[in-house]
């Protein structure tokens, strides 16, 4: 099982868990139950991937109880208001078969125009009744999450597209001053070549490991929580043996620089640990 990260509404996040889009609901099913089977425990879906049934017949079918799953999932825009939000949770809980979720996301703050700083709300009023243990939001800019604060919410996660050459370094500090956990999606940099670069192989030469592996564990050895999606076997197994080996602050700060927007950080005793 993957370490987890406890949350300031004192949920313990773990670290790697699955993402779920594309998939459809039969393949959902199929997918959470052998994850869950291999020893996941956080599983990511959302209203806009429309598989929410098939991500709760495979929670289902895994037999692993409620309370040991960290399920996640988010809302899309038309429901950005405190009535909203509840009817938009009703409707997500419902189709995963569940009576609370773990962490529920605003999915992206557009339209903004305080509408992101709504759904918000509507996600704490959630978190009071207990039917949300956590509160969420993605694609979050830190001008959007200042509203939020200011609002006087802090949310607990901010779901962001994040891999090493988007390494996201203004944003995860702006988080980290606030007590905010960074969740990174497609941390595999989807469809990029990422995982092809010279430096991800030669590291993953040096350690005996999968360029896979090496991003994965680049994302959680800083406390980044990586939801990586795959329906393949060996590669859902693989992506979570990544809590046995570590890289070097060297290799941390060598992997970043595969980033464009990395110029400011290439000191590598950022990285030490
Ligand atoms: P597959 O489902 O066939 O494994 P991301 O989560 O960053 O968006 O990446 C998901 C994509 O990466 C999927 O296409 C998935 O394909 C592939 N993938 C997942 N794990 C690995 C891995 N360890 N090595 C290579 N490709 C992977």
């Amino acid at each position: 099982l993957a370490p987890t990260v406890q949350l300031h509404s004192g949920a313990h996040l773990p670290l790697l868990g699955l993402g779920t889009w594309p998939l459809d609901d039969a393949a959902a099913a199929d997918t959470v139950n052998l994850a869950i089977e291999t020893g996941y425990r956080l599983i990511d879906t959302a209203e806009n991937y429309r598989n929410e049934k098939g991500v709760g017949e495979g929670i289902r079918r895994s037999g692993v109880a409620r309370e040991d799953l960290f399920i996640t999932t988010k809302f899309n825009r038309e429901h950005h208001s405190v009535d909203g939000v509840r009817t938009a949770f009703e409707t997500s809980a419902s189709l995963l078969g569940v009576d609370y979720v773990d962490l529920l996301l605003v999915h992206w703050p557009n339209p903004d125009q305080g509408s992101h700083v709504e759904a918000v709300r509507g996600i704490a009023a959630l978190l009071e009744q207990g039917l949300v243990r956590a509160i969420g939001t993605s694609n979050y800019k830190p001008a959007h999450l200042r509203a939020v604060l200011d609002a006087g919410i802090v949310p607990d996660v901010n779901q962001i597209q994040l891999d090493p050459q988007r390494p996201r370094i203004e944003e995860r500090a702006f988080h980290n001053e606030h007590g905010i956990v960074t969740e990174s999606w497609s941390p595999l940099g989807q469809g990029s070549g990422l995982l092809d670069e010279q430096a991800v192989r030669a590291i993953a030469d040096a350690h005996g490991r999968t360029p896979g592996q090496v991003v994965l564990r680049w994302h959680v050895q800083q406390g980044l929580v990586a939801i990586p999606k795959s329906s393949n076997p060996e590669r859902l197994a693989q992506n979570l043996e990544i809590f046995d080996f570590e890289l070097s602050g060297e290799e941390l700060a060598r992997l970043c620089l595969l980033g464009s927007d990395s110029a400011d950080v290439i000191d590598a005793d950022e990285f030490g640990h």
